[in-house]
């Protein structure tokens, strides 16, 4: 097979991504679009010439459908991959891949008992230009050891934006700032800085209290078994969706990324490694631009027979900060990293 049959659930806001990337792909015929929504999915299917329903479970005995692309609210993710997986489809799902440990977990079990459909869970940051430069000069030790790294994700996010009935509720979004924009920096000081040992964090809803359960700000301390330690600070209380900062410290100089803009600083000189790609998707800048390539990357995977490297085991990783910083701030104490399953 040198092709394969693809299924979108959800045809909401980040559903256009996967849609044009999807149309740019040789390795994938797009079969079907899902939203409980009808119209919605009516007007997505005659835009992009599929069929369309508004139940996920006819999947199960499409055939002709061998990966689905889940672009559901949060609380969804798990429940539908899980079945999914258990009907022996590829599923490619957006992050996070649950809204909390139990959920994940749930997931890590279907995927591993999976004898051969995979998850692939969206982190499109990491194919960053910037990011995968930033990883390189990690792995081969180009600059010594890695020290010390500071994150921010300074964003803006009003009333408005959570008038969508999942959004804001810890039921259903699992989170705030946290789960929602801010896992995608999270998930890249994991990966740089390896293997956390404890988390100390603290989050608050400062701008929109009153408007939603969840916290639209948060600070942390997370320390590496290693002895680096990463600083971060996250929110939607801004009123400019600023370019994620993230500056890596190591014994021989500093990496600095701004948005898709990477620079060294060493020796009181600052030099441009990286400036972005291009975005011909209409994605919204702060999303980042590498939707269709981490989508092209996942079907390669698929279609050679390889484990896709953005499983559930490296999924839940961003996922378990998240909720170690929630139990954090509810202990007002400093947790060991990934031990409870709240
Ligand atoms: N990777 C990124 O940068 C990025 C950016 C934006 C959103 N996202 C993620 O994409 C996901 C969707 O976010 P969104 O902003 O597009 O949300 P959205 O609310 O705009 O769209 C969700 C869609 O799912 C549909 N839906 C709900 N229940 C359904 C069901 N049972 N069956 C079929 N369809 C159903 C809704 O009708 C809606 O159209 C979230 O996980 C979000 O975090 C990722």
């Amino acid at each position: 097979m040198n092709k394969l049959g693809a299924a979108i659930v959800g045809c909401g806001s980040i559903s256009g991504v996967h849609l044009k990337a999807l149309s740019g792909l040789e390795l994938a015929e797009l079969k079907l679009v899902v939203d409980t929504d009808e119209e919605l999915a009516k007007r997505t299917a005659e835009q992009y010439g599929c069929e369309y329903t508004t139940d996920y479970k006819e999947l199960f005995g499409r055939s002709d459908v061998q990966v689905v692309h889940l672009c559901t609210p949060h609380f969804l993710h798990s429940p539908m991959a899980v079945e999914l997986l258990a009907a022996g489809k590829h599923v490619l799902t957006e992050k996070p891949m649950a809204e909390n440990k139990a959920a994940a977990a749930r997931l890590i079990e279907a995927a591993e008992n999976s004898q051969d459909a995979q998850l692939g869970v969206i982190f499109q940051n990491r194919y960053n230009p910037a990011s995968q430069l930033l990883k390189q000069y990690v792995d081969q030790n180009r600059l010594g050891k890695l020290l010390c790294m500071k994150g921010l994700v300074t964003w803006f996010r009003d009333a408005g934006y959570y008038k969508t009935a999942w959004k804001g509720k810890w039921a259903t979004e699992g989170g705030g700032v946290l789960i929602n924009q801010a896992i995608h920096t999270l998930d890249l000081i994991q990966w740089l800085g390896g293997e956390i040992s404890s988390i100390k964090g603290s989050v608050s809803t400062d701008s929109l209290e009153g408007v939603i359960e969840v916290e639209d700000s948060a600070h942390a301390l997370i320390r590496f078994t290693s002895g680096a330690r990463a600083i971060f600070y996250a929110t939607n209380a801004y009123l400019k969706n600023s370019p994620v900062e993230l500056e890596v410290v190591f014994e021989q100089g500093t990496l600095y990324m701004r948005g898709d803009y990477l620079y060294l600083q060493q020796d009181g000189e600052e030099t441009l490694l990286c400036e972005p790609a291009v975005n011909d998707l209409g994605e919204k800048s702060y999303w980042g631009v590498s939707h269709t390539v981490q989508i092209r990357d996942f079907y390669e995977h698929v279609l050679a027979g390889n484990k896709f490297w953005i499983d559930a085991r490296e999924g839940v990783k961003a996922v378990n900060i998240v909720m170690d910083i929630y139990e954090s701030s509810r202990l007002q104490k400093e947790v060991p990293f990934a031990v409870t399953l709240s």
